[in-house]
């Protein structure tokens, strides 16, 4: 499934989009649908949204069919972009990065927090190709949590933590995510979320073998590949087993790990 589109051309490309729906999530965390769809997108890849005077960041492709974004509200732009209405317009440049790329047919998912945004999009492709696909999600509470419904629906398998207890098990997802290894025994892994939450899952799977594909996040500016300051500290890289000089936007954000 990785991607063959010369994102370094699409990626100077801003088209202008509106929005068709608003889907909320849950308190801070809106999908926005739009009218249209972006050319040869990937499950894992992303899009700088930009809105005038406000600002441009990254954000993981929900779905294409039509276009989505799930977006968490935790500053200027995402701020604006969670209040924008039906018929209103955002600026995209993309897709851009590299897609997760599926291998074998038992995928595990995992999301932590608004990490989960690009995982609908994986688990429908994987269900298309007649995979079998279980799905952790992890969140503070059960206010947290998204697209527990959807992926549900979708056909996926889940299995979700809460670190309050108030849905799933108790704890981090990582736990989850350790069992779900032993009892499902997935042909690889696919993680979306916090750092930490990658590095533990990272660890485990070099472990046991288990090939995972790891989305990072990172500061980004031009999202192609040129400035620099998408560059994964060198220790990360080192602990990964990833070049020196990693860029989340044009080497990632998966980066492919065993
Ligand atoms: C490839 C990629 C895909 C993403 N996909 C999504 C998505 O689907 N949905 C979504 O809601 N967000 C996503 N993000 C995160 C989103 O781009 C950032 O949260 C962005 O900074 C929001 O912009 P802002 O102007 O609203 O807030 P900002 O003012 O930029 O940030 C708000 C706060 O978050 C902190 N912060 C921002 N980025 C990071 C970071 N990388 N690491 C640690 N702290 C950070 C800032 O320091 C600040 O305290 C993605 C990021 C990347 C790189
Ligand atoms: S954001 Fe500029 S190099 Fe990655």
């Amino acid at each position: 499934m990785k991607t063959t589109v010369n994102h370094r051309s699409l990626g100077g490309i801003m088209r202008p989009y509106r929005v068709a729906n608003v889907l909320r999530e849950n308190e801070t965390t809106h999908t926005l649908l739009f009218d249209g769809r972006l050319p040869e997108a990937q499950p894992g890849q992303f899009v700088m949204a930009w809105l005038p005077e406000i600002g441009e960041k990254p954000f993981s492709i929900h779905a294409n069919i039509p276009l989505a974004l799930t977006i968490c509200d935790v500053g200027p732009v995402s701020n604006a972009m969670v209040n924008l209405q039906v018929h209103d317009r955002l600026w995209l440049r993309g897709p851009l990065g590299n897609g997760f790329e599926l291998k074998g047919s038992k995928h595990l998912l995992v999301g932590g927090g608004y990490g989960a945004a690009p995982l609908s999009f994986l688990a429908e492709e994987a269900l298309r190709q007649e995979g079998e696909v279980v799905a952790c999600l992890g969140a503070k509470t059960k206010a947290d949590l998204i697209l527990v419904d959807r992926l549900t629906s979708l056909g996926c398998e889940l299995r979700v933590a809460t670190e309050d207890g108030s849905e799933g098990s108790q704890g981090l997802v990582t736990e989850v995510a350790q069992e779900a290894i032993d009892a499902f025994q997935p042909d690889c892994l696919y993680a979306c979320g916090p750092t930490g939450m990658l590095l533990a899952l990272a660890d485990f799977c070099q472990q046991r073998g288990l090939p995972a594909q790891l989305s990072f996040e990172a500061l980004m500016r031009c999202g192609v590949g040129l400035c620099g300051s998408c560059e994964l500290p060198e220790e990360l890289c080192q602990r990964l087993g990833l070049p020196g000089g990693w860029l989340v936007c044009h080497d990632g954000p998966v980066a492919m790990i065993g």
